[in-house]
């Protein structure tokens, strides 16, 4: 439906980006390099945050209004919900209620079954999206015969915000904060860590350092991507770099180095008054 509908338009594609605060950063670098000549909006939901923690229908119940208002105002072609938490719970209302595509990011299970070694896969994520049914399909449907141990950190996503707001958590906090992620038993060792939170792959070197010994880590930026540009098609040939923008809906303007982290990726910030939300 929306392939062609954009396929026809030779103008470049819209996208709405969100998330509930800076994680979903990590995804839309990656589709602006796909697509860097779509107009992004990038909406972090940081009145909200942390979604980690939200009770289900309330964060079901803020994520669905919130998206009538920005797709109301921004006329998007197509919507990149760039987080787990979100994802795992809202898609199929958001689906049923817009005649847009949206992309969801929901645990990269699959390609953590099909890499690992040792059949030790560690799933680390926020604890709402531990908890829910489609992570533990997800499971079901494509882990069997793996190991699979879930963590859920109440903390690790304010690390990447504060990580991105140039205030960085100690060494030894953040080393506590995922010793769980690393399981090793009967022989056996953690081999696959998926990222199931879209703010956790700002923390990936230094997780690299702290790892008791090495894992891989599975973002699963590069296969939304992807999916972006099965749905919109390539990039229209020179069309220019668009400037990408960031709206809070706190509606605070970001402390100066967020500015900075928002610049290096492309994203200029509009500041609007805080949301009713
Ligand atoms: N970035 C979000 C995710 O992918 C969640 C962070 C939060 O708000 O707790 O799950």
């Amino acid at each position: 439906m929306a392939a062609e509908h954009i396929a026809d338009n030779i103008k470049p594609p819209r996208v709405l980006v969100f998330d509930s605060g800076v994680g979903g950063l990590t995804v839309f670098s990656r589709l602006r390099e796909a697509r860097p000549d779509a107009q992004f909006t990038y909406v972090a939901d940081d009145a909200g945050f942390p979604y980690g923690n939200m009770d289900a229908e309330a964060l079901l119940a803020r994520v669905v209004h919130l998206m009538d208002g920005l797709i109301a105002q921004l006329s998007p072609d197509i919507v990149v919900v760039a987080c787990n938490t979100a994802s795992t719970l809202v898609l199929p209302a958001l689906r049923a209620r817009f005649d847009i595509p949206f992309i969801g990011t929901v645990p990269a299970i699959k390609p953590a079954a099909e890499q690992t070694i040792s059949g030790e896969i560690t799933i680390l994520a926020t604890p709402g999206t531990v908890a829910r049914d489609y992570t533990h399909d997800l499971i079901r449907k494509f882990a069997d015969s793996s190991r699979v141990h879930l963590v859920g950190s109440t903390q690790l996503a304010s690390f990447a915000e504060r990580e991105l707001s140039g205030n960085p958590v100690r060494d030894d906090v953040l080393r506590d904060e995922v010793a769980p992620v690393f399981v090793d038993r009967d022989g056996a060792r953690t081999d696959m860590v998926v990222l199931a939170c879209t703010h956790y792959p700002l923390l990936t070197k230094r997780l690299e350092h702290l790892a008791p010994w090495p894992v891989t880590w599975i973002d699963p930026a590069p296969a939304i991507a992807r999916r972006m540009v099965q749905l919109l098609g390539e990039a229209t040939n020179g069309v220019p770099l668009q400037t990408a923008h960031a709206t809070f809906t706190s509606g605070q303007q970001p402390h100066e180095a967020l500015l900075l982290a928002l610049k290096q990726r492309g994203l200029e910030v509009d500041v609007h008054e805080k949301c009713a939300c």
